[in-house]
């Protein structure tokens, strides 16, 4: 430890955390560089403070200060604001934003969740119909819609190489940025000291979704796309293949109400089901998440036996540039939630990997969507599930590729169906959306008398 820089062992004294440099003089000299430099990044006061704050939780609140929230429902959209929708596309003032960097452990899948092939006849990965809707929606209103891609540590290398791999799946390249989210380190839980994994290597995590805001300010990413002519930023979830990519409607809606953050919500199928409600808490726009609702607010009905809260959080939201500026700095950045999680670790003590058999960690999150609260103005519109919602999250059952496919398939049988196409029930069908984005340009295609009885991809 001794031969270890001066200064970094000084600072790292000052905040108790100096068995980090157990073992530093067995570093290998790239090693070394790389770790001072990773706990150079590292805000240690910012951790005390969290350590200090370990008993409180952000997800206390009064289940009697949440109160139904207002819900616009999608289809009442008038020619109007409609155009105004339009012509917010076109004068390029929306850039669209896919948050890829969680590591999709529930789905079992290796690598990260962008690569799986879900297209029900194209086996199209997830980033190829999101990035063709992007390729679709840029064609539609003359102008190059940015496309942000945000990764983690644990998803950028492989992200990377196959948007390189499949030729950034026919977009331009410059139009698309990848930036990445921080990470926090994850804590011992019982002396707040920094866990490592190995001599030099610090134990540490992506820090949350919400990392996806501060990331865009603090890369310059946010003013770089302001400078641009960028007003509004379309988030979504890369698991959802039914996003519908900035909806002239919904953009139209958003301006018109002038709205910090518009939502797009779903109605719930049923009070246990794993989306997180928008609601009023407090008078002001939020969402509780599925994990944090009581089963009194879960199973409550309204005067028709309709489920009470129900407007379920499909992670799609449309954030205004302004909005993301306030948010991402000062006093109203967004605050980090604690999770007490079983975290492997190496003990500098003894040298050995422990395995816990307890929650032994604290790890910190950041969620995008305590943004809500701090909107001025917000929106929260209802859209149909089945055309707009399918997340990919299990290996099976609910949420499950098998159930994704089919959802896109009911999807696409239905819009060809609207477009006077005969469709033989069960057979897997898909429109890519370079062939037809909207429902308007399927019927400008599609021959007349068109049938459809075996498995068929409209490209
Ligand atoms: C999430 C929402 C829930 C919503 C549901 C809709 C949270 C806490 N809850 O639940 O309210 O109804 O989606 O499908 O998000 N991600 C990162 N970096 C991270 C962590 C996650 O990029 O550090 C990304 C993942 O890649 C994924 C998304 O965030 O695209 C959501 O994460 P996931 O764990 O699947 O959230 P859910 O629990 O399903």
């Amino acid at each position: 430890m001794t031969d270890a820089p001066a200064d970094l062992l000084t600072r790292l004294r000052a905040h108790g955390q100096d068995h980090l440099l157990t073992g530093w003089a067995t570093l290998s000299e790239s090693r070394r560089t790389a770790f001072a430099a990773q706990l150079e990044r590292v805000d240690f006061a910012e951790l005390e403070r969290l350590y200090a704050r370990r008993g409180e939780s952000l997800s206390d609140f009064d289940p009697a200060s949440v109160t139904p929230i207002a819900v616009e429902d999608a289809s009442a959209v008038d020619a109007t604001t409609l155009k105004l929708g339009e012509d917010c596309l076109r004068r390029g003032e929306v850039a669209v934003l896919v948050v890829a960097g969680g590591q999709g452990s529930r789905l079992g899948f290796d690598k990260p969740k962008g690569l799986f092939p879900v297209g029900p006849v194209s086996g199209a990965s997830l980033f190829r119909l999101h990035a063709e809707k992007v390729a679709a929606l840029s064609r539609k209103y003359g102008v190059a819609a940015p496309m942000l891609v945000m990764t983690s540590a644990a998803t950028t290398a492989d992200t990377r190489a196959f948007f390189e791999e499949q030729h950034y799946f026919g977009l331009p390249r410059g139009q698309v940025t990848f930036f990445e989210q921080g990470t926090m380190p994850a804590l011992d839980a019982a002396t707040g000291k920094l866990l490592l994994t190995a001599p030099g290597e610090l134990n540490h995590s992506p820090n949350g979704h919400g990392g996806t805001l501060t990331a865009l300010a603090d890369t310059g990413l946010l003013a770089d796309l302001k400078g641009r002519g960028v007003r509004h930023i379309y988030y979504f979830q890369v698991d959802n293949p039914l996003v519908d990519l900035a909806a002239p409607g919904f953009v139209g809606r958003h301006v018109a109400a002038n709205s910090d953050a518009s939502t797009k919500v779903v109605f719930k199928s049923r009070p246990d089901e794993k989306v997180g409600v928008l609601a009023l808490i407090g008078g002001v726009c939020g969402i509780v998440e599925y994990s944090d609702l009581p089963a009194e607010l879960a199973d409550a009905r309204d005067a028709d036996g309709e489920l009470l809260h129900r407007a379920g959080n499909t992670a799609i939201h449309l954030f205004s540039v302004a909005f993301l500026e306030r948010v991402t700095q000062g006093a109203e950045r967004l605050a980090f939630h604690l999770a007490r999680k079983k975290v492997p670790y190496y003990d500098p003590a003894t040298g050995e990997t422990v395995q816990p058999t307890v929650e032994n960690a604290l790890k910190f999150e950041l969620f995008v969507f305590d943004a809500l609260p701090l909107a001025e103005r917000w929106l929260t519109v209802r859209v149909n599930r089945e055309d707009e919602f399918a997340p990919l999250k299990n290996a099976t059952g609910a949420d499950s590729p098998v159930a994704v496919r089919a959802a896109i398939s009911d999807f696409h049988a239905r819009r060809l169906r609207a477009a006077g196409v005969e469709v033989a029930g069960g057979v897997p069908v898909e429109v890519a959306a370079l062939f037809a984005l909207s429902d308007a340009e399927l019927r400008a295609k599609i021959p007349a008398g068109t049938r459809v009885v075996v498995p068929t991809l409209f490209e």
